[in-house]
């Protein structure tokens, strides 16, 4: 299937599958297995609601390969985050790192902390350590599982939770896209999920640690991410489509 486009009759009829089973996500997640052994993907960044869907995934031993690309620039917290979750579920998350000598290049040619100069330096950081990597982790599954939600933005609530990603050529899938933050949270607290510490400190979207800081109740959900851009679309260029400008 992969390099080719799926049918949307046949993401229909597989949305329509998994929809009547509401909040079973571990049910939904082990009918997209299934279908794809072997072949489905999930991706996290350690945020609240990676961190429940890896525990769908771990608790019921769902054979689900969980990645993480690790810019180089996260948080410690995010690092702590990581090991509690290898350790409390006995697991090991797969790594992908960008690729040194681009890194070498890119730093040599602009230092360390450009991006904040020019969006353009932004967007390159962004591309060699998250979106190449990406490329690398996704090649040759057929399903990529992702912490995207409905509330995180309005152009994130206007996606799928089951799609074609055109860019990647596989399904996307989001199984918390409809759920709210608050949900989230009730169910990691009660069963004591390890989370990032910087969650309870205002920030609910946490990407790299020079690109993110806290916000306060009521700022929109990805303002503390490269809050020094003022425009609206916020994106890194994971989640990005063929129709994106
Ligand atoms: S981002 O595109 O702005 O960085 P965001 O932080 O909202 O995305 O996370 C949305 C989803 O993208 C996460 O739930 C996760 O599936 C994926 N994602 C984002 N960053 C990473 C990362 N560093 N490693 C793996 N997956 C990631
Ligand atoms: Fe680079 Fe910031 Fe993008 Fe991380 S979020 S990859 S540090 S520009």
């Amino acid at each position: 299937m992969h390099g080719k486009s799926l049918s949307k009759e046949y993401i229909n009829d597989l949305y329509k599958k998994i929809e009547p089973l509401k909040n079973s996500i571990e049910e939904k997640l082990k009918i997209i297995y299934n279908l794809f052994p072997k072949k489905v993907v999930f991706s996290t960044s350690f945020n609240i609601e990676d961190q429940l869907i890896s525990h769908f995934i771990l608790k019921h031993k769902i054979p689900i390969k969980i990645f993480t690309l690790d810019t180089g620039r996260f948080f410690e917290e995010t690092y702590k985050v990581w090991e509690d979750t290898n350790n409390f579920y006995e697991t090991s998350i797969i790594a992908f790192f960008p690729n040194h000598n681009n890194i070498e290049k890119f730093l040599s040619c602009h230092g360390p902390n450009s991006f904040y100069n020019k969006k353009e330096n932004r967007k390159k950081c962004c591309y060699l350590r998250k979106v190449e990597p990406l490329k690398k982790a996704l090649k040759g599954n057929c399903v990529w599982i992702t912490g995207l939600r409905s509330e995180h933005s309005i152009e994130r609530s206007n996606l799928n939770e089951l799609e074609w990603d055109d860019v990647h050529h596989l399904i996307k899938y989001h199984p918390l896209y409809h759920w709210k933050l608050k949900s989230i949270e009730k169910i990691i607290k009660k069963h004591r999920i390890p989370y990032n510490s910087l969650y309870d400190k205002g920030y609910p979207s946490i990407g790299c640690a020079p690109c993110t800081r806290s916000i306060k109740y009521g700022d929109n959900y990805r303002s503390g991410r490269w809050w020094w851009e003022n425009n609206s679309k916020k994106e890194c260029g994971l989640h990005t489509r063929k129709n994106d400008v």
